[in-house]
């Protein structure tokens, strides 16, 4: 099987997660990515959170498998030649510094271009370029805040709430991933590299431009139908924390199943999708409301929408969320079971569409990862072991034609 992005070479210069995230999704589709890291310590992520001393933690082996390690030291005069020959026959090089550190390297998008005039450099940075907060340096939950995410998620009677999901990190690379693509098409147009940069701000709203147009909405009139505080609540002048309200025009919330006094998760979300009001009526053994004025439209049901999701809990109780959403898929009724992350692990749908996937490494054992999501008709993206660090310096190096001795001094220097 021929991988679509063979042949590319990528220098990935990039940790933690929103960087690495993007170089693996390219590395797993065919890219030759080799990873660029400081001698002696790597990505700050292969000692974060470590659960087996002295091997990778996983932190690390999740976001950077299918890539080579080349250890350099690129403040170093050796280390910036080995860069410089790199840049000349590579097609992307992808980071994720602090602001201005490329820079200070000596390696600016001017300099790139003009060693590699068809090099795309792609960037990662918490705010844009221009931006008046442009010089921070920035984390998941800091972009999460600046993004709009953390003031619309949560319970209104609570502080704005993180979601778990990487929104700031992991959403930015797949935003970057695009941006690399484009940017690769355009070149065979052009021939021309460019300057691919994507803010994890910008990235975060991106994903929240409902919130956005929640806010023009409530400018407008005054009240956001969809939310728990309509109509018996307060609006101010700024989109609510809506607690687990559907986004769109169904109405859902998360309803407890049997056993949810002992277990956190025993819960499904269940939607009312308009449309499907008689199925969900004949679902819950409540004919009687499919034609009653009280309950027959969704304006007429939202004033009491709360008391509906309580008798629907009630129907609950004696079914566990994977028995209720059996019987709730015969109608039709889009739900589906609170999963943990235990569930999901084992889940046998997900290791069979390579999901969740098992992969070997030199020093962990095996260790379990989320393989690529994307799925294609032509390609079986196979997910390999992050590599330990350094592990293809001298490949690398040879390639460049440096000698054993050559390579041997700038260890002597600890250049590489
Ligand atoms: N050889 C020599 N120096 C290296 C090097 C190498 N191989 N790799 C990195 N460095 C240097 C950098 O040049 C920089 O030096 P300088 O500050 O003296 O110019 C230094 O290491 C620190 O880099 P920096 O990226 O600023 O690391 P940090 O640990 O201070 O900050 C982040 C980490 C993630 C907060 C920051 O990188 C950042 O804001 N990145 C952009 C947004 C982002 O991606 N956030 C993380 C999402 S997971």
């Amino acid at each position: 099987m021929t991988k679509p992005l063979e042949g590319i070479k990528i220098i990935d210069f990039t940790h933690v997660q929103a960087g690495p995230a993007c170089t693996q999704l390219l590395a797993w589709f065919g890219a030759d990515v080799i990873k660029v890291e400081r001698p002696g310590s790597g990505d700050v992520t292969r000692n974060q959170l470590r659960d087996i001393p002295d091997a990778d933690a996983l932190y690390f082996t999740m976001l950077n498998s299918n890539k080579k390690s080349l250890t350099l030291d690129t403040k170093k005069p050796e280390g910036k030649e080995i860069l410089e020959k790199l840049v000349r026959e590579s097609d992307v090089l992808v980071e994720n510094f602090g602001p201005g550190a490329l820079d200070r390297m000596g390696f600016s998008w001017e300099r790139l271009n003009e060693l590699n005039p068809k090099m795309i450099v792609a960037s990662v940075k918490g705010f844009s370029d221009g931006h008046h907060y442009d010089d921070l340096k920035v984390y998941e939950n800091v972009a999460q805040c600046a993004g709009g995410a953390a003031s619309t998620t949560g319970f209104w009677d609570g502080p704005p709430t993180i979601s778990a999901a990487a929104l700031g990190d992991s959403n930015t690379g797949m935003h970057l991933a695009i941006g690399i693509l484009t940017a690769l098409l355009g070149r065979d147009k052009t021939g021309k590299g460019q300057k691919v940069a994507v803010s994890m701000q910008d990235s975060v709203l991106n994903l929240c431009r409902v919130k956005l147009r929640d806010q023009q909405r409530l400018e407008r009139v005054g009240y956001l139908e969809e939310y728990p505080q309509y109509p018996h609540g307060e609006f101010s002048d700024v989109v609510p924390r809506g607690g687990n309200a559907g986004g769109g025009g169904q109405p859902g919330w998360v309803l407890k199943c049997k056993g949810w006094e002992t277990d956190p998760n025993a819960y499904i979300y269940f939607t009312i999708q308009g449309h499907a009001w008689e199925p969900i009526c004949k679902a819950l053994g409540k004919p009687e409301w499919i034609d009653d004025p009280a309950y027959k439209t969704a304006e007429a049901r939202q004033p009491h929408i709360f008391d509906i999701f309580k008798t629907i809990e009630g129907w609950l109780a004696d079914k566990t969320k994977f028995e209720a959403v059996d019987i709730l898929r015969k109608f039709d009724i889009p739900c589906a079971p609170v999963l943990t992350m235990k569930e999901l692990a084992n889940d046998p749908s997900l290791r069979a569409s390579g999901t969740i996937v098992e992969v070997p490494h030199k020093k962990r054992g095996t260790y379990l990862t989320v393989g690529s999501p994307i799925k294609f008709s032509d390609l079986k993206p196979e997910v390999t072991a992050s590599p330990l660090l350094g592990e293809h310096t001298d490949e690398v190096l040879a390639s460049l034609g440096y000698s054993q001795q050559q390579i041997f001094n700038l260890r002597e220097v600890k250049a590489v």
